[in-house]
């Protein structure tokens, strides 16, 4: 998949991997960058292929409206998320599993759907920002992990649907990155834009499934190696 002369949809453009990645997508000579977020006024780059949307991915009148006005994609990146720290148990907020789920699962979905047809006309191209918490369960945030597991789920599921179509399908699997979402993580931190560069590369690779930093590196390869240790090891941070 090349990224030069191509159209994207960026969602939760705003965020801090969001903005990076509008950076290197026009570093890599993107024509057109919809960048989808729920504030668009908060978008800092200027630059004239950038064409700022109102997009609350939980919202499906939202969704058919921006497919209404975008209607040229080549790429299509479901990259808003949303973590709120919730253990499955005893969570001191038992109803973020489904903002959860609504965010990181069901909007990821529509979004594909929605888009899933030009795509194959195109030959195009759908990224799904996950986490590695996709691949084990942190117990800290076993609420996220589930959502994260299930949009790894959906991507396999459409990769195999797309396949035919030659639609590439790309999951990325980051460690922590140093963002809003994980400001109170006080460990070594991915920086957005060494994640978008390889989220970049990713496309044009032709890679499934990426991992996009040492981080994530390193616990695939424990995953690889030695499940049972790795996952015991996650299991702790209760
Ligand atoms: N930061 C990490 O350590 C880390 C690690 C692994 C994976 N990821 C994934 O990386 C992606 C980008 O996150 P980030 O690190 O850039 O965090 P971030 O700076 O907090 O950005 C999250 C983005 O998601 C958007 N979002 C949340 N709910 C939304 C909704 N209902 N509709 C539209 N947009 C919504 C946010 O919009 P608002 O500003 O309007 O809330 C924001 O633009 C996410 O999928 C996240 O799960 C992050």
């Amino acid at each position: 998949m090349q990224v030069a002369h191509k159209t994207v949809l960026l969602t939760g453009a705003n965020g801090g991997l969001g903005q990076a990645l509008i950076s290197a997508l026009l570093e890599a000579g993107a024509s057109k960058i919809y960048a989808a977020c729920r504030a668009p006024e908060r978008l800092t780059q200027v630059d004239p292929r950038v064409v700022p949307l109102t997009l609350d991915v939980t919202s499906p009148v939202q969704i058919a409206s921006v497919r209404r006005l975008a209607k040229d994609v080549d790429i299509l990146i479901n990259n808003a998320g949303l973590n709120c720290q919730q253990r499955l148990l005893d969570a001191a907020e038992p109803e973020a599993a489904s903002a959860e789920m609504a965010v990181n699962y069901f909007a990821t979905l529509n979004l594909c759907r929605a888009y899933a047809g030009l795509l194959r006309e195109r030959q195009g191209a759908i990224v799904n920002v996950l986490s590695i918490l996709a691949r084990v369960a942190l117990p800290a945030m076993g609420s996220l992990c589930a959502s994260k597991a299930a949009a790894m789920r959906l991507t396999e599921g459409l990769r195999a649907e797309l396949a035919s179509a030659q639609v590439q399908v790309m999951a990325v699997l980051p460690g922590v990155i140093d963002t809003a979402m994980s400001r109170d993580f006080p460990g070594p931190k991915a920086s957005p834009e060494d994640i978008a560069l390889a989220i970049v590369s990713g496309l044009i690779e032709g890679t499934d499934t990426l991992y996009p930093d040492p981080m994530a590196q390193q616990v695939a390869q424990g995953l690889a190696d030695d499940r049972e240790t790795t996952v015991a090891g996650f299991a702790a941070f209760l």
